[in-house]
């Protein structure tokens, strides 16, 4: 039986680990050759979370290859326009073709609320988590129109692109902003038949959520909390009884609006939340 997204061919930023490298096996699992981009070192100074390494971006590779499909992959900054449109040029050229587009990279970092927030931090969370998607399309859009057969756009804002949580609100901002670029590309590609939505998690089990960070942030009461600690607070963000999804949840509604199902469905922010947009 043919896959969902049988020869296609998918571009992915942030695809080293956490949900990019989930994005790049679902669709792989359904019949997509992929092109896997990540920066694999640290892209700014105040994050908690460890980067992502070169290796990572490797055993993306291995997965995907596990399950007979082509990737083609490239450490590049989602900053770096140059560098990101020779990787989907090479990507293209090798491939054949380009018809779905995944701007998931982003970064956490800082912590505090706005008016202490560092202009550094400002500056790295608005390059990578709003500029860099805007030039992860923009890279990308020349070949989706060459090969005139429409495609598909998933833009990765999150709940807090749709509400607003304390001390984080550079992030904030950048993920309301890539709603607002979703919105915009959605309106001039459409008349290509392009379509071009967003996804909007909650917390999602991977290193930007799963981190001693996050849990004494959730748990300052403990000296050393770990996720089961960490559960029973984030769980109350939600209507349904889990603190965080996983990658696949989000990848299964990525691969949704990368298919056919969703042809009619463009300029659509996708909540996979378990319920906090009702809280
Ligand atoms: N984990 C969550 O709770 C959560 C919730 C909502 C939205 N999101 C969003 O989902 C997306 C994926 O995050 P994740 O949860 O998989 O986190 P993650 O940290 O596991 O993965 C993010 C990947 O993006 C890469 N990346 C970061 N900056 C980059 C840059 N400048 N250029 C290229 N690659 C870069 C990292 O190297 C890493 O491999 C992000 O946009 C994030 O903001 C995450």
């Amino acid at each position: 039986m043919a896959g969902r997204v049988e020869g296609k061919v998918a571009f992915i930023t942030g695809a080293a680990r956490g949900q990019g490298r989930s994005h790049a096996l679902r669709l792989a699992q359904e019949g997509a050759d992929i092109i896997a981009v990540d920066v694999c070192r640290p892209v700014t100074d105040t994050s908690a979370i460890p980067a992502s390494t070169p290796d990572d971006l490797a055993e993306t590779a291995d997965l995907v290859k596990g399950l007979n499909r082509r990737i083609v992959t490239a450490e590049v900054d989602v900053r770096d326009f140059d560098a990101l449109k020779s990787a989907v040029d090479s990507g293209v050229e090798q491939l054949g073709r380009l018809d779905i587009v995944v701007a998931n990279a982003g970064i956490g970092n800082g912590g505090d609320t706005l008016d202490k927030t560092k202009e550094s931090d400002w500056d790295d969370m608005i390059g990578v988590n709003l500029s860099g998607v805007w030039k992860t399309v923009k890279a990308a859009v020349p070949h989706l129109l060459s090969g005139g057969r429409g495609g598909s756009i998933v833009l990765t804002s999150s709940v807090g692109g749709l509400k607003a949580y304390p001390n984080t609100g550079h992030y904030i901002a950048a993920k309301h902003g890539v709603i607002g670029l979703m919105r915009s590309f959605a309106v001039e590609l459409g008349q290509h038949s392009i379509r071009v939505n967003s996804v909007c998690p909650t917390n999602v089990n991977t290193p930007m959520f799963m981190n001693e960070g996050t849990m004494k942030l959730f748990r300052p009461d403990l000296e050393n909390p770990g996720p089961d600690d960490m559960a029973v607070v984030a769980q109350l963000m939600h209507v349904l009884p889990v603190g965080w999804v996983e990658p696949v949840d989000i990848s299964n509604a990525v691969l949704f609006l990368a298919s056919e199902e969703a042809r009619y469905i463009t300029g659509l922010p996708v909540t996979v939340d378990a319920g906090s947009m009702l809280k």
